[in-house]
């Protein structure tokens, strides 16, 4: 029995990485319920809750010097780019200094950790064209967002040879499964589209709003593949000091995936079609190469990870 920390444990990709680990192994969730909620953790009996801000110093200090953690996943942020170009300063605070914080902390109270793997994002590569996107290729991070998240990666890795701190950063491109928040417009676009279905099947008068013509494409990966590397980069040897995409490797247009999700609940969802987003980026996919070489083989391609989605909607 392992012990983990899982910062942000309480939103999407945290709490299904809780609820994953719960069974088997110790686990603190540190969560200020901001975007997550409680709900999402079902397993109590391992797990630990502890509604707190990972900016605050003294929590954090006390949460590093009376554990031991073997592993610390650090997915706290705030996830939307739209709301990181609103609130810059706040943005930075919790995007960038909680990492400064814990690498911190980490140096000086976790001398056992076996590992910090942080939580990076696809949009630290920006508007580069170049396709796919490789761990090396050109950055060109645009918003408040991708620059914390780069500069916070960066940092994550330095540690590691600069401190012997055991550090890995993950990049996610688009991530989609259950709990995942659809409230806000830049709520990622599976999770709005399958609440449209729902409701739309509910006979609620609803539709879904394409942004664009619908060609644009996204490495949409499910989120228990997810897990599986995060899992895989957090206890790989190879992994340390080193960044990871986490993808499919595979891109699939927008009206495909509509096409998708309404074929497979049987659905006439009407759509319907706006002008693109100011900054939307037309495509966008992952070499996954560098992640295979630690032994990752994804299960779930778009169709069977959307099937599966859609069958506990
Ligand atoms: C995602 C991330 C963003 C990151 C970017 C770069 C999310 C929610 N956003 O944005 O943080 O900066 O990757 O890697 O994970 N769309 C619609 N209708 C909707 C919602 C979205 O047509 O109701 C469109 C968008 O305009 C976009 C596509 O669907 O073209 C995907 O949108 P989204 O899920 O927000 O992902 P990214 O744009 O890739």
């Amino acid at each position: 029995m392992s012990k983990y920390l899982i910062t942000g444990g309480a939103g999407f990709i945290g709490s299904t990485l809780a609820n994953h680990l719960s069974s088997d192994h110790e686990v603190m969730v540190i969560d200020d319920l901001s975007m997550g909620d409680v709900s999402n953790l079902v397993d109590r009996v391992n797990l630990t809750f502890v509604e707190a801000d990972v900016t605050n110093k003294e929590l954090m200090s006390e949460v590093l010097e009376n554990n031991e953690f073997d592993y610390i996943y650090h997915l706290a942020a705030i996830a939307s780019v739209a709301d990181s170009v609103e609130r810059p300063i706040e943005t930075h605070q919790i995007n960038f200094e909680s990492v400064l914080l814990l690498l911190e902390l980490i140096k000086s109270k976790q001398p056992d950790l076996k590992r910090l793997v942080f939580s990076s994002s696809a949009a630290v590569y920006g508007d580069e064209p170049t396709l796919p996107k490789e761990e090396e290729s050109v950055i060109r991070p645009l918003t408040a967002y991708a620059i914390d998240k780069f500069a916070a990666e960066k940092y994550v890795l330095a540690y590691s040879h600069l401190y012997n701190v055991p550090t890995s950063a993950v990049r996610f491109f688009n991530v989609y499964g259950p709990n995942q928040n659809p409230s806000s417009p830049y709520s990622g676009v599976i999770s709005i589209l399958v609440d449209r279905l729902e409701r739309h099947l509910r006979g609620e008068e609803v539709d879904f709003t394409v942004f664009g013509d619908g060609s644009q494409s996204r490495d949409f990966v499910y989120v228990k593949d997810v897990i599986a590397a995060l899992l895989l980069v957090g206890e790989s040897k190879k992994s340390l000091g080193e960044v990871y995409n986490v993808g499919t490797g595979q891109a699939t247009s927008l009206n495909r995936l509509i096409e998708l999700a309404k074929t497979n609940v049987k659905s006439e969802l009407p759509i319907n079609y706006q002008e693109g987003r100011q900054g939307d980026i037309p495509h966008s996919y992952a070499n996954i190469s560098k992640l295979k070489a630690l032994g990752f083989s994804g299960h779930y391609t778009i169709e069977e990870g959307l099937e599966e989605y859609l069958k506990n909607m």
